[in-house]
């Protein structure tokens, strides 16, 4: 059984690939079973995994059907399969669309039709709601990992992120900036709005991200002591104690969630 794991905002540049890419490199680097759906005409995520040109084709190309995505499913240097965007039109991604919304349980069905190991998370990197492509990876998801910039926009944007989620979604709140205190009282406000909602961790604004992409690396396997890297390895075990059903949890005698 697949986990899929919609990553979703409001607000643009929240970081939704960001997280996506890095939270999924450490789930690699801790040998847990990942992929990276990209369902963001952008085409940009394998870049932030360390591929060096954009992917030509890939589940918003021509020519590619759903039943197809075995073939453009491809290794990146970060140790993570990925399914990319590839280069699209407006007609093959309204179409893409369609099927998305007019077949509720398709995603699942491809996904499952690839063959993954039991257990896979399927990250799932979006464009920004309200997007219908991303509306759907919403529906179809065990887990809605909605990313929240600590900014004014992010905190005036959290309430359509609930909304659009129906209540669902996981907020992780990004680009934290600790020593500021405009900052944390914005970050308070979200907890205050949100309660539970908001996953109890941030990750903070941190240059070794823009390092890491310059230079084709992943903070799981280059970030050594980074801020940002400790940020995504507490991610990562929040995220699998999140996903990880309350029998296998007992019977691992890992404790409760
Ligand atoms: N925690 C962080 N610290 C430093 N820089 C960050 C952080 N998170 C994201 N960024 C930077 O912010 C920019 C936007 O991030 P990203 O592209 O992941 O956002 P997005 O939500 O996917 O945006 P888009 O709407 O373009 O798809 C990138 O340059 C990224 O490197
Ligand atoms: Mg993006």
């Amino acid at each position: 059984m697949l986990t899929l794991i919609a990553v979703v905002s409001s607000a643009g540049g929240a970081g939704r690939s960001t997280v996506t890419a890095h939270l999924a490199a450490q789930l690699a680097y801790a040998s847990h079973p990942v992929v990276v759906l990209e369902l963001d005409a952008q085409n940009s995520i394998g870049s932030v995994l360390g591929l060096r040109e954009a992917c030509g084709k890939g589940v918003l190309s021509p020519g590619v059907a759903p039943d197809c995505w075995h073939s453009v499913l491809c290794d990146t240097p970060a140790g993570v399969p990925l399914l990319p965007a590839g280069r699209t039109d407006p007609t093959t991604l309204a179409a893409l669309v369609q099927w998305l919304q007019q077949d509720t349980g398709g995603l699942r069905r491809q996904l499952d039709a690839l063959g993954l190991a039991p257990g896979t998370r399927v990250l799932i990197d979006t464009q920004r709601l309200p997007d219908m492509a991303a509306q759907a990876a919403v529906a179809a998801a065990d887990l809605i990992l909605g990313i929240v910039p600590v900014t004014t926009t992010g905190y005036v944007t959290q309430p359509d992120l609930m909304a659009a989620c129906a209540g669902r979604v996981q907020m992780v709140p990004n680009l934290a900036a600790a020593n500021s205190s405009f900052n944390n009282d914005l970050l308070h406000l979200m907890q205050a709005r949100a309660g539970e909602a908001v996953v109890p961790l941030r990750i903070h604004r941190d240059e070794a991200i823009s390092t890491m992409a310059a230079n084709g690396k992943t903070l799981a396997n280059a970030g050594f002591g980074s801020q940002a890297a400790l940020d995504f390895a507490r991610l990562a075990a929040w995220l699998m104690r999140a996903t990880t059903p309350d029998e296998v949890l007992d019977r691992s005698g890992r404790g409760e969630k």
